[in-house]
């Protein structure tokens, strides 16, 4: 039986889940597809999981055990210390999966795929990095990328299969932070933004820094890889992200923001009001048509499928030569431990099968 090599960055969160996921499916896709995938080393940010040879499943479950209690994998018996991840790639092929958020990592990435090695991808920055990074990672097919935007949901590859049978763009309006979601839910049931992030803060829904969501950075790095995947040839500067605080508040530490969100209250009451003397929604929108693409607060017409979400759901409208009247639509949770380990495998599984064909 043909073996499929893996090597894992990043066994946080989402990683954990990953490993739980591939060991339980892997007689299921050897049964049905005639390969079996195996761990050669997995990797955190200190130390890696690595012996030569496949990974015994029981060496990996004691790794994640301890892993998900704080410890280190340089610390687990079949553990060590390591400087970079590069170095634990092997001769022959292996698909590198990072589940890292990790800044840097477009070098290393595609020096794997001009080694002949595939990648799959849930971290944004290696496809958000320079153009000519997307271009190195993903020109020649080697790189799938599902979860960057949208987390599980069919977003990626529902544009790719549009593009690639011969469909134009028009325009993506997307809502796809789920913080964000929630935040915009809150202030069109009457709650003042200060009381709603404070909230999103203690429930865990925000960053540890919630300027880290308001900023609209991220939103602008999923929309990048969108567009980019269109075949524009853009940068980060080139989208610009409307942020939900000023510059001053953008400066100070983050207890000093915490305490001063009343700030913003008025401003965002009058936006919801204004939306709602309109009969419109108010949608934190990334927008994307070939000419140029922005992130920030709309005003979206009650007729638009982006009103009818509420909360934290995502949602994808494609707008193209053959969705002109109705556009195609993708919606659901976009975010979550399950869903984006799932999706990472889909895409480990899609490589795979392509392998060696
Ligand atoms: N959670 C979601 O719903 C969701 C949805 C879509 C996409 N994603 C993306 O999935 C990725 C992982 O998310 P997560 O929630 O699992 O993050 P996380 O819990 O913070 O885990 C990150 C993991 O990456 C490791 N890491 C960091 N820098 C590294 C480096 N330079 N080399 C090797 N390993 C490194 C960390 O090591 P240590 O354990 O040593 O710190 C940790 O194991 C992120 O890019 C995120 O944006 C997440």
């Amino acid at each position: 039986m043909k073996t499929i090599s893996i090597v894992q960055i990043g066994v946080g969160g989402v990683g954990r889940e990953l490993v739980t996921q591939l060991l339980a499916a892997r007689g299921a896709l050897a049964a049905r597809y005639g390969f079996r995938l195996e761990y050669l080393a997995l990797a955190d940010s200190a130390g890696a999981l690595v012996s030569g040879t496949p990974l015994p499943e029981a060496a990996i479950q004691a790794a994640m055990r301890a892993k998900g209690a704080g410890d280190s994998l340089a610390a687990s018996p079949a553990g060590r210390a390591i400087q970079s991840w590069e170095a634990l790639l092997p001769e022959g092929p292996c698909v590198v999966v990072d589940v890292t958020a990790a800044s840097g990592h477009e070098g290393p990435l595609a020096r794997a795929v001009a080694a002949g090695h595939r990648v799959v991808l849930a971290n944004k920055k290696p496809l958000s990095a320079a153009w000519a990074d997307f271009v190195a990672l993903t020109a020649g097919g080697a790189t799938r990328y599902e979860t960057t935007a949208g987390a599980g949901l069919p977003v990626v590859s529902t544009l790719q299969g549009l593009l690639d049978s011969g469909d134009a763009l028009t325009k993506i309006e997307a809502a796809m932070s789920g913080t964000l979601g929630y935040l915009c839910a809150e202030l069109e049931a009457g709650v003042p933004l200060s009381t709603a992030v404070r909230a999103a803060h203690r429930l865990g829904y925000t960053e540890p820094d919630p300027r880290d969501d308001l900023s609209g950075a991220d939103v602008a790095r999923k929309a990048l890889i969108l567009a980019r995947t269109c075949g524009l040839p853009w940068e980060l500067a080139d989208i610009p992200a409307e942020p939900w605080f000023s510059p001053d508040l953008a400066a100070v530490g983050r207890d000093v923001f915490m305490g001063r969100l009343e700030e913003l209250d008025e401003l965002f009451a009058a936006r919801v009001a204004a939306a709602r003397a309109e009969g419109a929604a108010l949608r934190y929108v990334a927008t994307v048509t070939p000419g140029r693409a922005s992130v920030g607060l709309k005003m979206v017409p009650a007729t638009h499928p982006l009103a009818s979400l509420r909360g934290p759901d995502n949602l994808f409208s494609f707008t193209t030569a053959r969705y002109a009247a109705q556009p195609l639509v993708v919606r659901g949770p976009g975010a979550g431990q399950e869903v984006t380990a799932a999706g990472v495998l889909a895409d480990i599984v899609a490589t795979a099968r392509t392998v060696g064909a």
